[in-house]
Order: C-alpha cells, then sequence, then structure tokens
C-alpha cells in the first residue's frame, strides 16, 4: 500500500479530537507558597542535578502555573478542541495521602472551568510519572500500601473534578517507572532489579483495576482509560528465531499492559517467562478478579517510534542482571529514518500497525492517539524576524502520521483523535529543554514567552477543516 499520493485529501470523521497532551511535573512549575509537595523528580534534581540537561531541573518548566490563561487562549487559536493534562498528586496531596492542598484544588479548578469555557474538552490524566516523595520513601509502586494510596487519590480527584472532567486516564505510560526507575537508569530510583521492576508494573495495573472500580461506583457518566506507549515490534526477517524474539519483547513491552487493561487478563508468554525465570509478583487472592472485571472503556494510544528485533546473537553473561533483552536482540536496521536528535526510528506506517491490531486483537475498543511527536534541538535556527520557528518538518512528521491513521479509519479503526506531544516546548525528564515537541515556543530567556510555530497554525486549519 503506498501513501505517497499527495493531492489526496484526508477528511476525518465529525467530532474527531484534535489537539496536544502534556503532564504536570514538565509544565507546571513551581512557585513559592503554592503548597506543592516534592515528587521524585524534585528529588532527584536536587541529589544529582548533572543527570538533567544543561543542569536545568522540574522548578522552571513553562510555568502553566501561572500562564495558563494564556495558554488554553492559544490552543484555542490553534484548533484544540480537547486537551489533556495530568494533575500533580504532590500538588494536590503534598504527602501523597493526608492534608488537602486548597490552592491546587483553585488552580485545578481553574484550569478545567478556562478549558470548558473555550470549548476544550479536558482530558485528565492522575498518573505521568510523579510519585510523591513522600510515598517513594515507602518504596513507591514497589509498596502495595500505595496503590491504596494512589486509589484514594484518584477518588478525591473524581469527587473533586468529575462534575466536569468526562474522560479520565489512569496512568500514562505506565511501563516507563518500570524500565526507568528499576530497569535502565532513567528514572528514579534508579535501580537495577527485575523482581522491583515487576511488582512495579504489577501494582499499576492493580491500581488502574481499583480506580476503574472506584470510578465506575460514583456513576459520573464519564469515561475512564490508561495510556499506553505502545511500540509495534517488527522482527528483522520472517526467519521463526526473529518472529519468535519480536513476540518475546511485545510480549514483554505491549501486551504486559495492554492485555490486562483491555482484555482482563495477562499474556501467556509473558506469565510462562516469568515463572520459568523465578519473576513472579507477589499477588493478594482476588486480584486477579478484581483485573478482570475493571477493564478500560478508552484506550489512549502513544507512539513514537517501533522496535526493531532479532533473534540473540550472544547470550548474557550468566552473572548479568536479568532484562527482557535475554530473549532478544534490538536489530539495527540499515537505512531506517531517524529522528537524530532524540534517536528515535520515525516510521509512520507503525501507527496503522497498532490501530489495525487494536482493531482485530482488541475488540475494536474505542481509542485515540494520545501521543504522537518530534522532539527537536537548536530550533531557534528556523526562527524568522517575528520570532516564528518554521517547524515544517513537524507538520510532514504530523501529515504523514495522520495519513496512516485516515487509512485505519477507513478499514474501521475505532480510533476518534489525535493529540500531538505536546502544546508548548517543555521540560523533558532528564532532556529538560535539550529537545523541542510544542505547536507553540517558549522562550526560557524571556520569562517563558510563547510564540505560536508554524505547525500551529497548519493545526489550526487541519482542525478547522477537519482534515487536509
Ligand atoms: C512520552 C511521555 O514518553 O514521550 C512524555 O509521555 C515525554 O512525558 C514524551 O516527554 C517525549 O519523550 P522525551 O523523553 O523526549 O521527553
Amino acid at each position: 500500500m503506498s501513501m505517497e499520493n499527495n493531492k489526496q485529501s484526508y477528511t476525518f470523521p465529525e467530532g474527531f479530537w484534535w489537539g496536544s497532551s502534556a503532564s504536570a511535573t514538565q509544565t507546571e512549575g513551581s512557585v513559592p507558597g503554592d503548597g506543592k509537595g516534592p515528587n521524585i523528580w524534585d528529588h532527584w534534581f536536587e541529589q544529582e542535578p548533572t543527570r538533567f540537561f544543561d543542569g536545568v531541573g522540574p522548578n522552571v518548566t513553562s510555568q502553566f502555573y501561572r500562564k495558563y490563561k494564556e495558554d488554553i487562549r492559544l490552543m484555542k487559536e490553534i484548533g484544540h478542541n480537547s486537551f489533556r493534562l495530568s494533575i500533580s498528586w504532590s500538588r494536590l496531596l503534598p504527602e501523597g495521602t493526608g492534608a488537602v492542598n486548597e490552592e491546587a484544588v483553585s488552580f485545578y479548578n481553574d484550569v478545567i472551568n478556562e478549558l470548558i469555557a473555550h470549548d476544550i474538552e479536558p482530558f485528565v490524566n492522575l498518573y505521568h510519572f510523579d510519585m510523591p516523595m513522600a510515598l517513594q520513601e515507602k518504596g513507591g509502586w514497589v509498596n502495595r500500601q500505595v496503590v491504596d494510596d494512589y486509589v484514594s487519590y484518584a477518588e478525591l480527584c473524581f469527587q473533586l473534578f468529575g462534575d466536569r472532567v468526562k474522560k479520565w486516564f489512569t496512568h500514562n505510560e505506565p511501563i516507563v517507572p518500570v524500565e526507568g526507575g528499576y530497569m535502565y537508569s532513567f528514572h528514579y530510583p534508579n535501580e537495577v532489579d527485575f523482581q522491583k521492576a515487576v511488582q512495579v508494573g504489577y501494582h499499576e495495573l492493580l491500581s488502574n483495576a481499583k480506580a476503574i472500580a472506584a470510578y465506575k461506583k460514583l456513576k459520573q457518566d464519564g469515561k475512564i482509560g490508561i495510556i499506553l506507549n505502545l511500540t509495534p515490534s517488527y522482527p528483522r526477517s520472517q526467519n521463526p528465531r526473529d518472529v519468535e524474539a519480536a513476540e518475546m519483547a511485545d510480549a514483554f513491552f505491549n501486551r504486559s499492559f495492554l492485555d490486562p487493561a483491555v482484555k482482563g487478563h495477562f499474556p501467556e508468554k509473558l506469565v510462562e517467562v516469568l515463572k520459568k525465570e523465578g519473576f513472579m509478583p507477589s499477588m493478594q487472592e482476588g486480584d486477579l478478579e478484581l483485573i478482570q472485571e475493571n477493564t478500560v472503556d478508552l484506550l489512549g494510544i502513544n507512539y513514537y517510534q517501533p522496535r526493531r528485533v532479532k533473534a540473540k546473537e550472544h547470550m548474557p553473561h550468566p552473572n548479568a542482571p536479568f532484562m527482557p533483552n535475554h530473549y532478544f536482540d534490538a536489530f539495527d536496521m540499515p537505512g531506517r529514518k531517524m529522528n537524530v536528535y532524540r534517536g528515535w526510528e520515525i516510521y509512520e506506517k507503525g501507527i496503522y500497525d497498532i490501530l489495525k491490531k487494536v482493531q482485530t486483537d482488541y475488540d475494536n475498543i474505542e481509542c485515540f492517539i494520545s501521543e504522537n511527536g518530534m522532539g527537536v534541538e537548536g530550533e531557534e535556527r528556523f526562527k524568522d524576524e517575528e520570532g516564528m520557528i518554521h517547524d515544517d518538518y513537524r507538520i510532514d512528521f504530523i501529515a504523514e502520521h495522520l495519513k496512516w491513521v485516515h487509512q485505519a479509519i477507513k478499514e474501521g479503526s475505532n480510533v476518534k483523535g489525535y493529540h500531538l506531544w505536546t502544546f508548548m516546548d517543555n521540560w523533558s525528564w532528564s532532556n529538560a529543554y535539550k529537545n523541542r515537541y510544542g505547536f507553540v515556543s517558549v522562550d526560557l530567556q524571556e520569562d517563558g514567552k510563547r510564540t505560536i510555530k508554524k505547525s500551529g497554525y497548519w493545526f489550526q486549519s487541519v482542525s478547522e477543516n477537519n482534515g487536509f
């Protein structure tokens, strides 16, 4: 199938969700007196500032906390009809449990009301990598008690904001805290411990099910989902060994969360390996029923890059700590198209392959593209005299992905929208402000001055025409 025909036009179903996504820790910043408690990012930055690009920490960010009114105006200007934000757990509950920070309640109320006043539907995510430090000190997601703390926090959010928020998400990319925190050392507490990694993933899934149960009980007449980063796994070849390696990678990195969240049970392939290697999580009676009974209504799909896989060539040293890649090797496919700034492959058809898989293997559950985007370093070089960044590469990137989304829709996919990562340039964890992703640029030298990029104006016309 070719997507070459540039003259073709692409019209999307009526009511398609056009917008972008962002997260609390990456955008809000903190100001004295806001009552926010520290989370793992504040703590880690204090401990090891050199882990962060140019020594920029989460205290700086894009000042959404102060500038949200201007930002929401700009969202409207560039055609948003929906926007995903996350609530910062440690802003709302500085200790993770107990006393509520009333400043935070007013802030999130104001943001939600302001969005609605601009006809932008708020999609609200409850957890985006930002464990309150007080709970991390108790073990974070390794500790089962934190699952219940999370559910209490989720219930509080539903009660406070659920009269207006009708799309909730329990987690964003729950596999990332597993990978970053307990396998590959890019999130706090940067341990390498596969047993803890499995426990963290299991507890996140349990917390997802329990939060869904709590939400349903309130009968608030909205939907609740999860946001997963799905990385389609492509084997190097059709050699059965390569294919098996790709299936293993898929089981570890996609199906580990997708199957329980959507189908209510864990993939057998994964369970077999965990049993064989001796890494089953600790579980309690009734957990699996809970997971079975509380699946998501709506699936957010974050797609950035595919995973290319080949059969293992060299076995790891017998004393090396266990890692999923004991079952496959990464394949550096010659000639692949790269986003060199982020080191991620760009493969537009991947978005279609995921949507088709969700359509055929996951009962065509209602879904949307909750993140897709391109981080580029040094975008200032594309600035014109008015200060607008001409990011034609981003326009191409979005358009090429949208063409494949459109194709999937033509073939019956239940995909309801497209959100770019992200609205404005924001703080990207340890990469800080190295790569810029936004529709709107943020000038850190000028108190975070906002300027719409060319892609923002382009997106406005896409949203207005419901296509391009
Ligand atoms: C997603 C996350 O993984 O990708 C975002 O949900 C993140 O929080 C985005 O910022 C881009 O990745 P990065 O590492 O370049 O910021």
